[in-house]
């Protein structure tokens, strides 16, 4: 089984390209389904849930074709089932952003439901909920959600709570449905805005995406165009601690730093001098150990979920005592309990991280559980005396781009094993 190896104790230092963001490019692939006509899809990043998505996408006959400079040209005009089995889609909860586009555009789907995931329950009751308002006839049978519809109406929409994939699935399929759909208590995320500029690019019309408001006005075809996918602010966050925890300095090209103000000024607070361009963030720690900060995560424009963990590590050695505190998911700190084996101070109170800094972490195996938690103890890594060793970092692939190769370039000690 793959592992990562770390020798930490280098201050990270150079500069790294961002790739696009996971969580926009998912959605995407999956909104090509409601296309009539070829899309080009670019900037697109180097992930399992990519290649997963791929095949989910190319088992239901839509043909893909990789091209250079991380573009993928995909022809969903035709396709021969609309079958989303649970052998994938329980690898990736993702997969569900299938639902909404196969009923809009096909009237009908049956997609696995994703089930529970390390970081809490996860249900998809908002997503069933607003394409019964709009219309959609929806069993579960088998621990398959099966859905259909004539064509889909357009509806008002409260969502009882705020959901990123929740608002992204409903707003693919208002873009098909007759008439207007208004979502309200909408996801915010860069990300939504993202798929809803590519619906727009592909003949869509979505207004208020990045508001709480989403009014879609359903239009009767769609059709193939080119576009390019935002770039992952959860990566650009993650090289910019792994810097602020080793005292070094980093600078990350194409990304887009109004995506991540609230990540932002949680560095400056650490002590990070923090610079800006257009599609660059240049972070310097200027050799100093990082100050404790409080987090609380909750839905954008508020601190992400995404960058609890890695504030965790950052909080771990840093001076002081910080909170984190955890909003969105119910159980999304089982890092806590690995980084305490690496000789970090933390306890738990309820849904509250108290960590208090400590001079050194300590290397030792560690074991990966989520996708930011892998990031998280590669971060501990970096900065603890001896070999740190990360074991199923087949969590770590499904959502960054090429991580040790970009650690390296950056002067970590880092290697993968397969024994
Ligand atoms: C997305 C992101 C994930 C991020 C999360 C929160 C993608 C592919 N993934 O996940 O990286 O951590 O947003 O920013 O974009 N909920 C319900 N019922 C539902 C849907 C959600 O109760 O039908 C709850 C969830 O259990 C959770 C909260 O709502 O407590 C937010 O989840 P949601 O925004 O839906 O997360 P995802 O879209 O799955």
């Amino acid at each position: 089984m793959n592992k990562l190896i770390i020798n930490g104790g280098v201050p990270i230092s150079g500069m790294v390209r961002a790739a696009g963001s996971k969580n926009a490019v998912l959605p995407i692939l999956a909104g090509t389904l409601l296309a009539d006509g070829v899309t080009q899809i670019r900037n697109i990043p180097h992930l399992h849930d990519v290649t997963t998505t791929m095949e989910l996408l190319g088992r239901m006959g839509v043909q893909l074709t990789i091209g250079e400079k991380m573009c993928i040209e995909v022809d969903s005009s035709k396709i021969e089932n609309t079958f989303a089995p649970y052998e994938l889609v329980k690898t990736m909860r993702a997969s569900i952003l299938v639902l909404g586009p196969l009923l809009a555009r096909h009237g009908s789907a049956e997609v696995s439901l994703p089930g529970g995931c390390a970081i809490g329950a996860r249900p998809v009751n908002l997503h069933l909920m607003g394409l019964e308002a709009m219309g959609a006839d929806i069993s579960v049978e088998e621990g398959y959600i099966r859905a259909k519809a004539d064509r889909l109406k357009g509806a008002q929409i409260v969502m009882d709570q705020v959901s990123v994939t929740g608002t992204e699935n409903l707003m693919m399929a208002a873009a098909l449905a007759e008439g207007i759909s208004v979502i309200e208590n909408a996801a915010r995320e860069p990300e939504v805005v993202d798929l809803a500029d590519f619906i727009n690019a592909m003949g869509g019309k979505i207004k208020g995406a990045g508001t709480d408001t989403i009014t879609i006005e359903g239009v009767e075809r769609l059709q193939g165009c080119d576009y390019s996918v935002l770039p992952d602010r959860i990566e650009t966050g993650t090289y910019l601690v792994a810097a602020a925890i080793t005292g070094g300095k980093v600078l990350v090209k194409d990304t887009n730093p109004q995506l991540l103000d609230a990540v932002l000024a949680k560095l400056e607070e650490a002590g990070a001098i923090i610079d800006t361009g257009d599609d660059w963030i240049e972070l310097d720690m200027e050799g100093r150990k990082p100050e404790s900060v409080n987090i609380r995560t909750a839905p954008y424009p508020a601190f992400p979920t995404d960058m609890q963990a890695q504030f965790c590590a950052l909080n771990a050695v840093a001076a002081g005592t910080g909170s984190v505190t955890e909003t969105v998911f119910e159980n999304r700190f089982m890092h806590i309990q690995e980084m305490v084996r690496m000789g970090a101070d933390i306890h738990l109170e309820g849904n509250t991280a108290i960590i208090k800094g400590v001079n050194n972490l300590n290397a030792a195996p560690v074991m990966a559980t989520d996708l930011r938690a892998s990031a998280s103890l590669i971060l501990a890594g970096l900065v603890a005396q001896g070999e740190t060793v990360v074991e199923r970092i087949y969590h770590i692939d499904r959502g960054y781009d090429h991580i040790e190769e970009k650690l390296a370039c950056l002067g970590a000690r880092i290697r993968r094993t397969t024994n």
